[in-house]
């Protein structure tokens, strides 16, 4: 999240942010000074009975749209069975067909096993776990612009100083980081891969590299999709040195860029990938999932928490997995992706208002940047908090990311009808170009 707060907020809503403001701790970002009541679908309506369409998607968690009946559906009938026990105390089904599922839809190859926890950062931190015991090394390459989460191993794997990592430190040891590549930028594939060569000679031998990370498109960063072949480099480069790919599909994943996983479209395994947001559609669930050999490593205890794998998240990723199954929700994810890109490149070539740069994207995983004239490619960070303010204010929700808070990404939910996604792309179009 860039912005800390994007518009002057009005009436009740306007008091809840006063007591908010004194309330909770300014360390926790706010996009929108709307306070919710109810969402439904790709819908949101504020206690003043404002209504949004929403294109953020509680930052990539509602692939399946807000309160799906499905997944709903599961929620009730496992709210009056069992809401905790701790899966480490006294098992139950929901978890173990969950990490079943997951299994299953993961791409990697042989016998495949998963262990559930709660949130995105805590999958992060997981994996390395994972990946350091079953490999004895404790080092681990990222990328800049990459982000993995808030916490201390999180925020040391992200490649982005403000505010993730501002006033933090130190950083936990073992953690290097090498350029990923962006064409409009100048850095290409062979630079990633340079980079990381170069740090094998001045920095880290790779027998002490337990794993690599990535996000096959980058979230946080700017929605810069990984090209294919710096995942196959990447891929040749930790078989060459026995070292460990993780994908981090916490933003990429279930269904947003048109296959269940991003990795899906780089023809190259990983040995392990992260999951979480839309895994549970609006519930906290998250996952390390990979190959069982690795996933055996720790001893019993060494991994889990007390609300690791909730029944009720539970029972939510069960419903996601029957809307899925039954709703061609991947087939609804190319056709968004379709429908954004045709719009965006539209609003674009009319070259009024605000000025667009790149758009790229995956699927429905799309954005664009704001630069400052249009032709060009210098980041406008201000013009871009200028129109999530003018969408917000005419009702649709957009949020901001990028290592220059100038990209604008759309995390629309799969469910959204057309009607209400051209209803969104109108305000958006007509907030850029100035009417
Ligand atoms: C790629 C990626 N990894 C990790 C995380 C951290 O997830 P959480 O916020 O659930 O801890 C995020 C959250 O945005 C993410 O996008």
């Amino acid at each position: 999240m860039n912005a800390p707060i994007i518009h002057q907020p009005k009436g009740s809503n306007a008091a809840w942010v006063e007591r908010r403001t004194k309330a909770v701790s300014r360390g926790i970002g706010m996009a929108a000074g709307v306070m919710v009541a109810k969402a439904e679908n790709s819908e949101v309506w504020d206690i003043e009975g404002n209504r949004y369409i929403d294109f953020g998607g509680g930052i990539a968690v509602v692939n399946t749209g807000h309160r799906h009946p499905t997944v709903m559906r599961h929620v009730y009938e496992q709210l009056e069975k069992v809401t905790h026990t701790c899966a480490m105390v006294m098992p139950y089904a929901p978890f173990i067909e969950v990490c079943e599922k997951l299994n299953a839809v993961a791409p990697i190859s042989g016998e495949v096993k998963t262990a559930l926890v709660t949130t995105g950062a805590e999958a992060v931190e997981n994996a390395i776990k994972f990946a350091r015991c079953y490999m004895g090394r404790s080092d681990v390459i990222a990328f800049h612009g990459g982000f993995h989460g808030r916490t201390l191993l999180g925020m040391a794997l992200t490649g982005k100083v403000a505010p993730y990592k501002l006033k933090f430190g130190p950083m936990p040891a073992g953690i290097w980081h090498v350029p990923f590549p962006i064409a409009h930028r100048g850095i290409t594939v062979e630079d990633s891969i340079h980079a990381i060569e170069l740090l094998f000679k001045a920095d880290v031998e790779p027998s002490r590299v337990a794993a690599i990370i990535i996000e096959p498109v980058q979230g946080e960063g700017g929605f810069y999709v990984a090209p294919k072949e710096l995942m196959q480099a990447l891929r040749k480069l930790c078989d060459d040195h026995g070292i460990l790919l993780i994908a981090d599909e916490i933003q990429s994943g279930f269904g947003r860029t048109g296959k269940f996983f991003a990795m899906e479209h780089m023809g190259v395994e990983p040995d392990l990938m992260t999951v979480a947001k839309s895994l549970a559609g609006g519930f906290p669930l998250a996952a390390v999932v990979g190959k069982a050999k690795i996933m055996d490593a720790p001893d019993p205890g060494g991994i889990g928490g007390t609300y690791a794998g909730n029944p009720i998240a539970c029972a939510a990723a069960l419903g996601v997995f029957e809307v899925f199954e039954t709703e061609g929700i991947l087939a609804k994810s190319v056709r968004q992706g379709e429908i954004i890109m045709q719009r965006l490149a539209a609003i674009k070539a009319k070259g009024k208002g605000m000025a667009m740069g790149d758009i790229r994207g995956l699927g429905a995983m799309c954005a664009f940047d704001v630069v400052s004239k249009h032709g060009g490619q210098e980041p406008d960070a201000a013009a871009t908090k200028a129109l999530t303010v003018k969408c917000l204010e005419r009702g649709l929700l957009i949020l901001s990311c990028g290592v220059y808070a100038n990209t604008i990404r759309l995390l629309t939910p799969l469910t959204a009808s057309e009607a209400v996604l051209h209803e969104g792309l109108d305000i958006l179009e007509a907030a850029i170009v100035g009417n």
